[in-house]
């Protein structure tokens, strides 16, 4: 860069599209959506709109087509981008690495049994001939572990391919449960792990009791009280409770191994 161009950016003059140097990288119906859209609201974070899937399946097109993806940012400021199939991809850890090895990883969790029945609400939305979960998940009477939407919880599997290339110290697990009901606290949470300082408070939200979900009174480009989308909270279908406990019953140890690995008890049960 010219010394008139590092001039102009250091007085926050000239803006920029920069890699991210944090990713909300899941997991899936976990709340990403929300997330990204929370912390937004911080005049330090410029966020990618739309879910970019570089590292899933845009890679080879190289990082300049990925920056070039990205806001433009001012001196100071930090790029994020969430696409949640990122967690799930065997070459993300790698590719993330190899980006940038000191990239923050964000992962937001949520108990595995809702967060399948989520993913299928989605997938039934997008397919009315869809069958029943219940059905979905049982193949000749025992859990299909093959199905998407259970497998994805099996969140302890995907983990441990990423702490092959990145320290349990450069995650940051948000509960997606609290993300509902307490959004404040973890955004409080990722403020401190990204480093910004304490700028989206409570005072940013309301609970819209229609909705059941907390709203924003104000983002980065509306200056009026809104929720996010209709796709986000979602009714979901009322599910046997004897399927809801086998499933229960299968994530524990899972839940169980995950909670170990992060030193996180999330409280699924
Ligand atoms: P449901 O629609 O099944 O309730 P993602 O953005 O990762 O796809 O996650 C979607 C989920 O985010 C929703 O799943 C919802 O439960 C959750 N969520 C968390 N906070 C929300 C909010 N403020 N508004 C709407 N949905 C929210």
């Amino acid at each position: 860069a010219s010394p008139k161009y590092r001039f102009l950016r250091q007085q926050g003059l000239q803006p920029a599209r920069q890699l991210p140097s944090a990713l909300i990288i899941g997991v899936k119906k976990g709340g990403t959506r929300a997330l990204l859209e929370f912390i937004r609201i911080h005049p330090d974070v410029r966020a990618a709109g739309s879910e970019v899937h570089f590292f899933d399946k845009h890679y080879s097109k190289g990082f300049e087509w990925y920056r070039h993806h990205m806001p433009l940012t001012l001196e100071g400021q930090i790029t994020i981008e969430k696409s949640p199939s990122y967690f799930i991809t065997k070459e993300a850890p790698h590719r993330v690495q190899h980006m940038n090895p000191s990239t923050k990883l964000l992962v937001v969790v949520r108990d595995p049994v809702t967060r399948s029945i989520s993913d299928y609400t989605q997938a039934a939305s997008k397919k009315p001939e869809m069958k029943p979960f219940e059905q979905l998940a049982f193949i000749n009477s025992s859990i299909d572990t093959s199905w998407g939407p259970i497998k994805l919880g099996i969140y302890a599997r995907y983990l441990i391919r990423w702490l092959k290339y990145f320290p349990l110290s450069q995650f940051l697990f948000v509960s997606g449960e609290r993300l509902i009901v307490d959004p404040a606290i973890e955004l409080k949470r990722v403020q401190d792990f990204l480093g910004l300082k304490r700028v989206v408070t409570e005072k940013h939200f309301y609970f819209n009791s229609t909705k059941g979900f907390p709203c924003l009174f104000k983002s980065e480009g509306r200056s009026f009280p809104h929720c996010l989308g209709k796709t986000k909270g979602r009714n979901h279908p009322f599910i046997n409770p004897v399927v809801l406990q086998k499933l229960r019953d299968f994530y524990r140890p899972f839940n169980n191994r995950f909670y170990q690995i992060t030193g996180i008890n999330f409280g699924w049960s």
